[in-house]
């Protein structure tokens, strides 16, 4: 399977299929040095796999992990670059999840003012959401993604074999994103959740997942409007992760549990039995204080109020403008007391 991203000059194929990583050279035309970045939680023969393909190919490894999504890490790369010599004509691939592809995409946006990126994501979520729409980027002083930069892939390839080494709740993890567009955007998904097997039907729950997120980029490149809809869940879903040290939950759990409330009470249920399926969590015990005061900080916050996006039917979407308080009383429906 095969889609196109459509931005004009930065325009880009999104290739999925069973087996790329053997055939990555062959499908990207890459010539020149490249260096591949990964981290030590993806089976290190991945980045070998794609490494052997090239006459003269360097593979730099982080540490798995968020912490490595940082300024010292995005100098090291960069360094390493420089002391190999590399140009504008060379490449850098990610192949890893999320946080080695924002981060090597940010060192290729940023390296000799732009080099060529490639991305070869491996968890469900970098798959269906991170490697699609050109945002790259690191935290700093605790704060996610703050310095980074729109800087699009030449090409994303696809593996869905990869996902044979990612463990169950990763899996979970990232299908919480798709079932997070399903809801907004495409009801036909959001029922296959409901009726087949996930792992069976993966590839094409990847593939209409993706084409949500094409769409939603296409239309708004650089997030001035539409792309505000894959922040569905995430309003509540970023306060609940604000107590993550407490629960320990992934961003995609979080969302999961960010979600229900935004929904009508009719399609609420139907996602809790589909979250459940999913082993996604659907209540929580929070203090609802450190909610609230991590959604005041929000950043898309103005006079106390917020413009949410609430799903009263499947694969349909509203905004609608809430007070922090309105938000935040909406938890009690995912809260254990
Ligand atoms: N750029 C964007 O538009 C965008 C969108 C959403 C999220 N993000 C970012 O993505 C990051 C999260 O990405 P993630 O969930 O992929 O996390 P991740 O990159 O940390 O990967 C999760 C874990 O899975 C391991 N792993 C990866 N592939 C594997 C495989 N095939 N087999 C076994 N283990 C494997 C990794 O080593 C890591 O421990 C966050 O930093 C978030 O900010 C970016």
């Amino acid at each position: 399977m095969k889609t196109h991203v459509e931005l004009g000059t930065d325009s880009y194929d999104i290739i999925i299929e069973r087996g790329a990583i053997e055939r990555f050279k062959e499908l990207t035309g890459i010539k020149g040095k490249v260096l591949v970045v990964t981290d030590s939680g993806v089976p290190k023969n991945y980045s070998k796999c794609i490494a052997s393909q090239f006459e003269e190919c360097y593979i730099y490894t982080i540490p798995e992990g968020e912490a490595s999504k940082n300024l010292t890490e995005f100098q090291n790369i960069q360094s390493f670059l420089l002391k190999n010599n590399f140009t504008r004509k060379d490449t850098v691939v990610a192949c890893g999840g999320g946080v080695p592809g924002d981060l090597a995409g940010f060192v290729s946006a940023c390296f000799m003012r732009g080099i060529n990126f490639y991305n070869f994501p491996t968890t469900v979520l970098s798959q269906v959401d991170s490697s699609i729409g050109g945002k790259t980027a690191v935290d700093l002083n605790g704060i996610k993604n703050i310095v980074g930069a729109f800087h699009q892939p030449k090409m994303v390839v696809i593996d869905p074999n990869v996902l044979s080494t990612l463990p169950q709740r990763q899996i979970s993890n990232g299908l919480a994103e798709a079932v997070k567009m399903s809801l907004t955007s495409d009801k036909d998904l959001f029922e296959m959740f409901e009726k087949v097997n996930v792992m069976e039907h993966i590839d094409e729950i990847l593939f209409k997942s993706i084409e949500i997120k094409r769409k939603v980029v296409e239309q708004d490149v650089n997030e001035k409007g539409l792309r505000m809809i894959l922040n569905f869940g995430h309003t509540l879903g970023h306060g609940i992760e604000s107590e993550e040290e407490l629960h320990g939950l992934y961003h995609g759990e979080c969302v999961a549990l960010g979600m229900i409330p935004m929904c009508s009470v009719s399609v609420s249920e139907r996602l809790v039995s589909v979250l459940k399926k999913l082993n996604l969590p659907t209540e929580i015990s929070l203090d609802k204080e450190k909610v609230l005061s991590a959604i005041v900080h929000d950043k898309k916050m103005r006079d106390n109020v917020l413009n949410t996006v609430f799903v009263n039917e499947i694969g349909t979407f509203e905004m609608q403008k809430m007070t922090v308080e309105e938000i935040v009383s909406k938890l009690t429906l995912v809260c254990k007391e």
